[in-house]
């Protein structure tokens, strides 16, 4: 990919070769509840806020034409959370979803969802078909929402799928590979990511994207989610271009898209 002539590139990036770019950056977006706690406030404002950082990192990943964005929203486990929050958040998706549809759609923006769709409230639901609907066709950024996510629940569905398939006749134990294993992920048909940000300083994975992120080079930072702005993910862009990518191999010249 070649970045846009036109395409204002943020200094910081002006000098990398677009080779050196992610084309699949993830985000951990954390901190939301601290945000809020450090101003007095309920947490659900945190969330709130956290939305607005959601829409800014959106835009500037589509401007920037990166390929794609997966943004973590609601793992398996936030469901321990109290009823409350868990209302907020969902009620927060759905808001979401419906109001920026006609931005993505301007942005040519192809969502999809990520995670068992099972469990989800109807209103949020119909929010992410009518999503994935209307953008199906969409040839810019892809991006996926991990809404219901977890990352071995992922793979307990694929294997489910492979021992269907198996079952039926379809797949014999030979043919398994990490391509047919790749085709049974949410993400089928996405590249593996590239880069992992996490925001709000914690060194941990938390379950998110285990299969697709195996090499995946990751870029914490103390910034929290809601106050993650369009420099903080230029940083992170140049930081994971600064990386060598070896894939546990020697060094080589040249990008990380070349090792
Ligand atoms: C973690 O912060 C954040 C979440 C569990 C939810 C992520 C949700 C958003 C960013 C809000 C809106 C998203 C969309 C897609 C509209 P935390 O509550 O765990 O923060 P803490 O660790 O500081 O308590």
């Amino acid at each position: 990919m070649s970045a846009d002539e036109d395409m204002d590139v943020p200094e910081v990036l002006a000098k990398i070769p677009r080779r050196r770019w992610p084309r699949h950056i993830a985000v951990i977006m954390d901190g939301n509840g601290r945000w809020a706690g450090l101003r007095g406030q309920p947490r659900v404002m945190g969330h709130r806020q956290g939305a607005e950082a959601v829409q800014r990192i959106v835009e500037e990943c589509a401007r920037l034409q990166v390929s794609c964005l997966t943004l973590y929203a609601f793992s398996n486990e936030n469901w321990q959370r109290p009823a409350d929050e868990v209302e907020a958040l969902m009620a927060l998706y759905e808001d979401y979803l419906r109001q920026e549809r006609p931005r993505l759609l301007a942005q040519q923006i192809r969502f999809r969802n990520i995670g068992r769709r099972s469990d989800l409230p109807q209103g949020v639901l119909r929010e992410i078909e009518e999503s994935e609907r209307v953008s199906a066709e969409m040839k810019g950024m892809t991006l996926s929402l991990a809404v219901n996510y977890g990352g071995r629940q992922e793979i307990v569905d694929a294997a489910r799928e492979v021992a269907r398939q198996a079952a039926a006749g379809r797949l014999s134990p030979e043919s398994i590979d990490e391509h047919v294993l790749d085709d049974m992920m949410y993400t089928k048909g996405l590249p593996d990511v590239d880069l992992i940000i996490r925001t709000a300083g914690e060194m941990r994975i938390s379950n998110f994207l285990l299969w697709q992120s195996w090499y995946a080079e990751l870029h914490v930072t103390q910034v929290l989610w809601p106050d993650f702005s369009a420099s903080d993910l230029h940083l992170a862009i140049a930081d994971y271009a600064g990386r060598r990518r070896r894939f546990g191999g020697l060094d080589k010249e040249g990008g990380p898209h070349e090792a």
